[in-house]
């Protein structure tokens, strides 16, 4: 029973039930397995592995990271082994898990977004799908399906009536209006949505004159964008009736509290996993103790409770 000495830290997305809001993003923490060392990853609230596409992908050139003042931005391209050997070689790895698993996706096509949620419905030991909409659509000449409402609604509308998971859609930051994003996902039947993903960056070397990324362009992470993410979170969850998933720059409880604050029901850390292993663990840790400290007894009685009027 939930009382000021035990806080209740759960909550719900769609049909499943958490045990706390701590996830840790995707594409920061590997399939999970190469951290198992650092903690029982069956305390997080879920777990949520790099993104899958339809066909394997072998991502950009080198060199793909680059580490800024506040944080790195990156170009890993999605580099991953692709849907058919996810299934195959790492989905068994979560069974021994007991904690949610929440796979991550992405196409180039709406058509296989649509493909990639009927064959994750398919396989047991999913709990719930994050849909990557920060991807170019080939099929319209590169535009992103997360900046345009007129190709996202559809996109949700048709992943929705793919499968029964719960259905949690991935917003960028690299657009004007993330909140009506957030809104056009909520009404073509999300369960959820996450935000932000990385911010589009570059960054260049005066001695060789070089871009520093292979790519050119990547995507900006960790503490940096932490103001930003907070802003846009609290445009959304004041736009959506859905729960919010926030992330971006969270290294400790203290960032994960004021996400928490400003409306996020749940949190996920990403780049602090490549700094310190054991940062989702500790996050989960230092919100109970901020809980207990200030006498909350459930979690989500936090949520939207700043002043901001
Ligand atoms: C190296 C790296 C790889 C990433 N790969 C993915 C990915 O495959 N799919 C995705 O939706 N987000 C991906 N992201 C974005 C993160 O999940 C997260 O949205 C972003 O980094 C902001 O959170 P943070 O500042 O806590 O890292 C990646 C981020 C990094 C740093």
């Amino acid at each position: 029973m939930a009382s000021i000495l035990n806080p209740d830290l759960t909550l719900t997305i769609g049909k499943i039930r958490l045990k706390n809001p701590v996830m840790v993003a995707s594409g920061t923490f590997g399939f999970g397995e190469e951290y198992e060392d650092f903690f029982g990853l069956d305390q997080l609230g879920a777990v949520i592995p790099k993104g899958i596409s339809l066909k394997p992908m072998m991502g950009n050139p080198p060199p793909r990271l680059f580490e800024t003042e506040a944080g790195i931005i990156n170009s890993i391209g999605l580099q991953n082994p692709g849907v058919q050997d996810f299934i195959q070689n790492k989905l068994p790895y979560y069974r021994k898990i007991k904690t949610h698993l929440i796979v991550n996706c992405f196409g180039n096509t709406q058509k296989e977004y649509v493909e990639l949620a009927r064959r994750f419905d398919e396989v047991p030991g999913i709990s719930g799908l994050e849909i990557n909409i920060s991807c170019p659509n080939v099929k319209r000449g590169g535009i992103v399906f997360g900046c345009d409402p007129k190709m996202a609604y559809p996109l949700v509308r048709e992943v929705r009536k793919a499968t029964t998971l719960p259905l949690i859609i991935k917003l960028s930051p690299n657009v004007t209006d993330i909140g009506l994003m957030a809104k056009c996902s909520e009404d073509a039947g999300a369960d959820a949505v996450s935000l932000i993903n990385t911010i589009r960056a570059m960054a260049v070397n005066i001695h060789s004159r070089k871009p520093e990324l292979g790519n050119i362009i990547g995507g900006l992470s960790g503490p940096a964008i932490k103001p930003i993410a907070l802003r846009m979170v609290w445009e959304v969850s004041r736009k959506v009736k859905i729960p919010v998933i926030g992330m971006g720059g969270i290294m400790k409880a203290e960032d994960a509290i004021e996400f928490i604050l400003v409306g996020a029901s749940a949190i996920q850390i990403g780049t602090a996993n490549l700094i310190n292993p054991r940062a989702g663990i500790e996050v989960l840790h230092g919100i109970r103790n901020y809980l207990l400290e200030k006498r909350i007894e459930n979690l989500q009685d936090l949520k939207g409770s700043a002043y901001v009027g």
